[in-house]
């Protein structure tokens, strides 16, 4: 039997996801805006895999047999001043994202919830690796300094991530 609070706790996660999907679109439509296609690519495939992990989260509640309540979501930025500041806006908020992931494991570790903690096990491997990839992109954002030529690679380079979707369809 999964707890009223890990339930709530759970449904507040998948508005933090969905929120996730709405910034990378947001992000997404400021790449397309400065022609980097490549860039755009890559919070295209972001913002999908933020709503497969939503999705994720919705699934698991209807499954412990709690009730699904979904919240407003709250307007994503419009403008960034470069495309380092959008990437460095990304790390900042997954960190946040893994420090929310670390809390429901927490609570649902402090309530002896065997099965939320098996389930979240996913998530804290998913954002070791969304932080990583994340900081490759900075990393190579400062590297080229907005040389043109350096930016046409990159682009290049991002255009090629590809969204695999999830072997088991999540619901
Ligand atoms: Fe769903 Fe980017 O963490």
């Amino acid at each position: 039997m999964i707890s009223e609070k890990m339930v709530k706790a759970i449904n507040d996660q998948i508005n933090a996801e969905m929120y996730s999907a709405y910034l990378y679109l947001a992000m997404k439509a400021y790449f397309e805006s400065q022609n980097l296609l490549g860039f755009a690519n890559w919070m295209d495939v972001q913002t999908k895999e933020e709503m497969v992990h939503a999705m994720k989260f919705y699934g698991f509640i209807n499954a412990r047999n709690g009730r699904v309540q979904l919240g407003a979501i709250e307007k994503p930025p419009f403008e960034w001043a470069s495309p380092l500041a959008v990437f460095e806006a990304v790390y900042k908020h997954e960190q946040i994202v893994t420090d929310l992931i670390n809390k429901l494991v927490d609570l649902a570790q402090g309530e002896k919830d065997h099965a939320t903690v098996s389930f979240l096990k996913w998530f804290v491997d998913e954002q070791v690796e969304e932080e990583s990839n994340d900081v490759a992109v900075i990393q190579k954002l400062k590297l080229v300094q907005n040389a043109p030529g350096g930016m046409f690679m990159l682009d290049n380079e991002l255009a090629q991530r590809v969204f695999t979707p999830p072997a088991v369809p999540v619901q």
